[in-house]
Formats: C-alpha cells, structure tokens, sequence
C-alpha cells in the first residue's frame, strides 16, 4: 500500500485534500491520472448498466433533499455507529475496533459507548435553526426512490426496469482509513431494480451474477474477488437479503459491493412519510402495487483503488525493478503515448499528426523527453497500455511500431489504420 500512495502521489492520481495546509483527514483529491481513471470506471459501469440494458434509465438527483426523506428512509434514528470517546486525549472511536477498554492512543479511560448518527448535517438558508437542517445524503438510493414514479411516468418502463446513478454520498465515519478505501466524502454508483414481487429472489440471482462478472470485465483477477452473504446480524435494516462482493485487498478481504433484496421497504416508507401513492400498475396482472427492489450499489473510490491494487506489479528488468500497472486498457488513463525515437529528421512532428489524430478519440499522451527505454518505463508505470513508436522507417512506409505494454511484445502497425487499431483495443463493450 505504501507503494501504490506513493506512486500515486508522484505521478498525479491521488493528493491529500488541501495538502498544502496540513491536508484534511481522510480527504483526498484527483490529480490528472486519477480523474481519468475513475471517468473511465464509470463510463464502463454507466454503459454496463443503462446502455447494456434497455429497460435501465438514469438520473441524476440533487445531493441535498427533503429532510423528510431521511426520516423515511430509517437514516434519521438508524444510520448510527456506537462511538467512546477518550476522557484524557478526546479522542474518538468504534468500540468493536478495539482490543481493550482503556484509550489506545493514551491509556486513558473511555465513556460509556453511545450512538453518533453518520450523516453530515448542515442548513439550508439564512437562518441556522432546527428547522432549517437539511443532510448531505449519505447513499444515492433514496434520489432514486423519490423519483420512482417521475421515471416511470416519463420513459414509459414496465416492470422490471432499473434506475441508475452516480454521485457523491457523504459519511461522517468514525474510522475512515486505508487511504481511499473509506473516507467520509465518496462517490457511489448505484442501481434500482423494481420487480414484481415474488420474483425478487430470481433478479437477485441475475443481478449478483452479472455484477460479479462486470468487476471482472474492467480487469479485476477473478481469484482476488469473492462474496461474503450477511447473517442476521449485518443485515440492514432494510435487506431481505444481502451479499457482498469482496476483493483481498493488502489489509484483508473488504467489500467494494453490496447487492441487497430491499424488498418494498423503501417506497412503501415514502408512501406513508409524503402521503403520496407510489404504486405500480400492473396492466398484464391489472393490479396496483408496490414493487421490490434489487439493489446493487458499488463505491466508485473503492472500485478506483481496487483496481490500482490489483494492477500494481514490479517485475525484474535486468539490474532494475519494472513497475507495471496492469490496468485493463478499457480504463487505463492514458491509452498510447505517442514517441519519436529521436527529436530530429522529422520524426517529431511525424508523431504530433498521429497525436493529433488520435486525442480526438481517446486520452493519448505525446513524449519525446529522454531515451525511449526511460520513456516506456514512465509509460508503465502509469499503466498506458500502448506505446506508439515514430522511427525512421515510419517515413518511408508510414508504419509505426507499437509496443504492449504486459508483454513487452512490438508489432508494426500501418498509420492510417492506428486509430481503428487503438479503437477496438480500449473501447469498452
Ligand atoms: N445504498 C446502499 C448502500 O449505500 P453500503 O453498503 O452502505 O450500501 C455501498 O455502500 C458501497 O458504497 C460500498 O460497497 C462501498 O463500495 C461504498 N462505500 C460505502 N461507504 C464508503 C466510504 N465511507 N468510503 C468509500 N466508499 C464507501
């Protein structure tokens, strides 16, 4: 792990909120690399979910709502963690983290646990009074559930159709940590799935299923991921049932995905809180219900580190060390870096055109700095599946070489059909 923050640090994926004051726990900022990165993770999961699918439209909701909707929803009196609090050094923690009942960081003596509530609070106009409280929300689900019917009556969907979303959920964690892996201000993409009742165990099946292989689709090793169902006891309060997808991270086996049965918990709630029918209409059955919901909800940092851990690889190169990011080239960040063997004879603005040409496609990166060898290293390091060499050659028969990036193999490749080439090598479908 200390490798990878480094290395992320370094290279631009990942900084320290606010660094240059100290940082803010648990906050972090994407650099150029990063924010490429997490675009291409959710442009393959967005395309997973609603282009692959039909009958799954998409919203986007505002992060502030209805306060009445966190009461509906449970959040207001069940969103909590039990909490102590050190009498000496003040600071805070979960009691079911820790090892004995006097203060870890002093030795000092620990209160009594009781329940803090995870939802950032803050107010909503002039006035900073109990009425005027609103929530930044803590899941992206209830955007989706208040808008239930607005869908329905608008795309015309019949059941089972989905929702999806992605955005920002905000949690004020007692324990954020693992660098990205839990913090208090992250990004979920989630999905609704309304389905007739009684057919909710089947779609649950069908939607574990098709989000494990999606994990594995965007590169993750299928050996490093596996599910973990919750007992009784984990069960939110809203879950019929619930599976987790989980991937061994260096500091153990951690969930980056939950696939939950939420029954008609959630718009029958809505229901009753806005007085407002949220039935369907059944026209085959010709009756009114509400319908369950399969959810399947995945942290978009998460899935982000997940797939910096799993691609991390150093290798030996000779008297060196390769590091390798063996990222998938469907959400690599920089998809070729386009090299003139030498900054003269014309090969540099040789490889300008074809760099011009292909960054109307895709994120290409051009670099005639150093010698090619350093030049492919910095390449891999960042996980660029391609490195596209200009040479002499290429101005005599207009080819280029172009090297893979895990395999190190070379292969000549015509320039006019480079981008057809690159094209069907990262696209994702
Ligand atoms: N709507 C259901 C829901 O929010 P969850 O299991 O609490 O379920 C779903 O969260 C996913 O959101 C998790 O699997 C994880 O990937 C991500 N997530 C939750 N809390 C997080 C945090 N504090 N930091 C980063 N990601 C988080």
């Amino acid at each position: 792990m200390d490798k990878l923050v480094s290395l992320c640090k370094r290279r631009g994926f990942i900084f320290q909120s606010s660094e240059i004051y100290g940082g803010l726990n648990s906050c972090y900022d994407y650099g150029p690399l990063g924010i490429e990165l997490k675009n291409n993770i959710k442009n393959c999961w967005w395309r997973a979910m609603t282009y692959h699918h039909a009958n799954i439209e998409g919203v986007d909701a505002s992060i502030l709502m209805h306060p009445r909707v966190w009461e509906a929803s449970g959040h207001v009196s069940g969103f909590t963690d039990p909490l102590v609090d050190c009498r000496k050094c003040k600071q805070r923690f979960r009691p079911d983290t820790l090892q004995t009942k006097m203060c870890p960081n002093c030795g000092g003596e620990l209160t009594e646990p009781r329940l803090f509530n995870l939802m950032f609070k803050t107010f909503m106009g002039p006035v900073e009074n109990q009425t005027a409280i609103v929530y930044m929300r803590p899941e992206t689900a209830q955007g989706i559930f208040v808008n239930f019917l607005n869908v329905v009556n608008a795309s015309r969907q019949k059941l089972p159709f989905g929702i999806a979303q992605i955005g920002k959920a905000f949690r004020n964690e007692i324990t954020p940590g693992n660098f990205i892996f839990r913090t208090r201000e992250f990004e979920q993409m989630e999905m609704q799935f309304f389905v007739r009742p009684g057919e909710d165990a089947e779609w649950f099946e069908r939607w574990r299923e098709e989000r494990l292989a999606w994990h594995q689709a965007i590169g993750i090793r299928a050996e490093k991921l596996r599910w973990h169902q919750h007992d009784a006891g984990e069960l939110a309060h809203y879950a019929k049932a619930a599976f987790d997808i989980q991937y061994e991270f260096p500091f153990g086996w951690q969930e980056i995905e939950g696939v939950h049965n939420r029954t008609d918990f959630d718009l029958g709630r809505h229901q009753e809180y806005s007085g407002k029918r949220l039935t369907y209409f059944d026209e085959e059955r010709k009756e009114h219900y509400i319908p369950y919901v399969i959810e399947t909800s995945v942290g978009c940092d998460r899935t982000l580190l997940t797939t910096l851990v799993d691609a991390y690889c150093e290798e030996p190169a000779g008297d060196e060390v390769r590091v390798v990011l063996r990222l998938s080239p469907k959400i690599a960040p920089i998809k070729a870096a386009i090299l003139p063997l030498v900054r003269k004879d014309g090969l540099p603005e040789l490889a300008h055109n074809i760099a011009n040409d292909l960054m109307r496609a895709h994120r290409v990166f051009y670099d005639e700095a150093a010698s090619v060898g350093k030049r492919y290293r910095r390449q891999d390091e960042i996980g660029t599946p391609y490195c596209i060499t200009v040479d002499s050659q290429s101005l005599a028969d207009q080819t280029v070489t172009v090297r893979e990036r895990d395999s190190m193999t070379q292969d000549r490749v015509a320039m006019s059909a480079l981008r057809g080439w690159l094209d069907e090598r990262v696209r994702y479908d």
